[in-house]
């Protein structure tokens, strides 16, 4: 990607293509729930590049990233994961006021996390999407290594091997990374969100 090398911008990593872009007052969220290693965050970033590409105002909320950050002192007891989720909500619905679409990639295992995160963000603007891959799917991709670990005893509290994953009972959308390719998954997402966001 061609990045601007300014001073004002060096080190915010701010692609050209991002400047000047459309922010929308009907910005809503996209809350991507799914096992680790399902294709969340792939298909949050994968979209997110298109739509800045097209000049769309768009930003990503990754669970791995909140982590790294906002949301550093929590761990994975339920408690600290339902504090992980409120918090990713209430930043989604400041960047969707803001005029931002934001895309959600975080486990967000419990339903009632996920419906508390649909309360704070608001109804009419929050849009659940289930990212389905079977747990042998994902413990076979294992990208992080993180399952091999867990099957051993090494991480307690993992989603999927060690603490409870809730589908999503009437998602808005389910795409299935393990029988879909990626272009098409990513078609897939794409053309939902577009036809979710209010004149687009
Ligand atoms: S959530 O459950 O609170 O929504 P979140 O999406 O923020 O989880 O973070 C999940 C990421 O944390 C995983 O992709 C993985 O990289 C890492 N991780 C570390 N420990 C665990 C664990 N016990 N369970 C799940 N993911 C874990």
């Amino acid at each position: 990607m061609d990045f601007d090398d300014s001073d004002a911008v060096r080190g915010a990593q701010i692609p050209k293509v991002a400047r000047g872009f459309q922010l929308h007052p009907g910005a809503r969220t996209f809350w991507l729930t799914g096992l680790s290693g399902a294709g969340k965050s792939t298909l949050a970033s994968g979209v997110i590049t298109s739509l800045r590409e097209d000049g769309v105002g768009a930003y990503s909320l990754d669970g791995d990233i909140m982590r790294s950050g906002l949301c550093k002192d929590l761990g994975f007891s339920p408690e600290a994961r339902s504090e992980n989720i409120r918090r990713i909500a209430e930043v989604a619905k400041l960047l969707n006021h803001a005029g931002l679409i934001v895309i959600v990639a975080a486990i967000s295992p419990l339903e009632s996390d996920r419906a508390q995160a649909r309360s704070i963000v608001g109804e009419d603007r929050f849009f659940e999407i289930y990212v389905k891959a079977d747990l042998n799917t994902c413990i076979g991709r294992d990208p992080k290594g993180l399952y091999a670990r867990a099957l051993k005893g090494e991480i307690s509290n993992f989603t999927g091997i060690s603490a409870a994953y809730d589908p999503p009972k009437a998602p808005a959308l389910v795409i299935e990374t393990g029988k879909t390719s990626l272009i098409d998954s990513l078609a897939q997402f794409k053309s939902f969100l577009m036809s979710h966001t209010a004149n687009l």
